[in-house]
């Protein structure tokens, strides 16, 4: 089944000071954007020519240009992590910036960020089961709608292994695509990104790897295929544009990883060999994963119709 709250704890709640070792200031935990499409529409020369830190802000400048946030709108962030997105989208100007996430150990992250609190909330709460508040207003005045969405890298929780072989993938990513519409009005827009599948390796140990990262790092979890989003983002949205982010992906991992090798000593002393192993086997097929085309990353403007 689909990531549980508890599969969730275990991805993210080794503790946030953990991830802060490894992952840029802002703790973003998806692929950054380390050129300038999406912006100026051209795509730049080898990367990465910014720091990891500059690439975040770009994906989350790219996913906010996508979802057409400005400072009189109203977002949701579904997945929202330890809050990196909503914080650069109040920085690049909002309304208000809400989140949803499964873990308790990122609720207690974003709470502690130094953002203005009538402009933020978040909530522990499954996007099955999450209803827009009664006094949310859209920048239209309707009641109970967002002006736009983003989305992070949170779709690749909701198909598991055995669901994909039973053929339920597309249906679960519609349900998600059909039931987010429900939260905006037709004509609003929705920054999307996700990882996804793509090739399959043929050594038994690339093989084990891959399902080492799935059963272990992400339980429940599987990366959809690019033809299962495009089928099921219909009939409720229309893909306006789309960005393949496999490279930029390469880079993040590989900055993540190069971070991480650098406090071997300290996550060994303090969180133990088993995660010191466990995260040098998962951050190590990533880059390999993305390199090989095993897997990929992509960015989505969605339109709803
Ligand atoms: C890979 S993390 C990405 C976090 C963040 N978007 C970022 O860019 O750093 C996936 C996020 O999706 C959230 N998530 C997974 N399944 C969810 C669900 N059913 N409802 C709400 N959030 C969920 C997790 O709690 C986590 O915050």
């Amino acid at each position: 089944m689909t990531s549980t709250q508890a599969d969730i704890d275990r991805s993210y709640s080794v503790d946030n000071e953990f991830f802060a070792l490894w992952l840029d200031e802002n703790m973003h935990y998806t692929s950054a954007a380390y050129d300038d499409e999406g912006h100026e529409g051209r795509r730049g020369a080898a990367m990465p020519e910014m720091t990891l830190e500059e690439a975040q802000e770009r994906k989350a400048r790219v996913l906010y240009d996508f979802a057409e946030i400005d400072s009189t709108k109203t977002v949701l962030d579904i997945g929202c992590g330890w809050g990196s997105a909503i914080d650069c989208m109040v920085r690049f100007g909002v309304r208000q910036a809400h989140g949803i996430t499964l873990s308790t150990e990122q609720i207690r992250y974003c709470e502690q960020r130094n953002l203005p609190r009538e402009k933020v909330a978040y909530w522990l709460e499954d996007y099955a089961k999450f209803v827009p508040p009664q006094t949310l207003r859209n920048a239209n005045g309707t009641p109970g709608k967002y002006d736009g969405l983003v989305s992070i890298e949170m779709i690749d929780h909701l198909c598991s292994p055995a669901q994909a072989r039973e053929g339920l993938a597309v249906s679960i990513y519609r349900e998600y695509f059909n039931r987010l519409a429900e939260w905006v009005e037709p004509g609003a827009c929705f920054g999307f990104q996700a990882i996804l599948r793509n090739r399959i390796p043929r050594a038994r140990k690339d093989l084990d790897d891959l399902a080492f990262t799935a059963d272990v790092i992400f339980p429940g979890g599987l990366n959809p295929r690019i033809e299962e989003l495009i089928v099921a983002i219909a009939p409720k949205w229309e893909c306006e544009k789309l960005i393949m982010r496999r490279k930029d992906y390469r880079a993040t991992t590989a900055e993540w990883y190069r971070r991480f090798l650098l406090h071997e000593d300290t996550i060994r002393a303090r969180w133990g060999n088993q995660v010191w192993e466990d995260y040098d086997r998962y951050l190590s097929t990533c880059v390999k994963a993305m390199d090989l085309h095993w897997s990929g990353d992509v960015q989505m403007k969605l339109r709803r119709i």
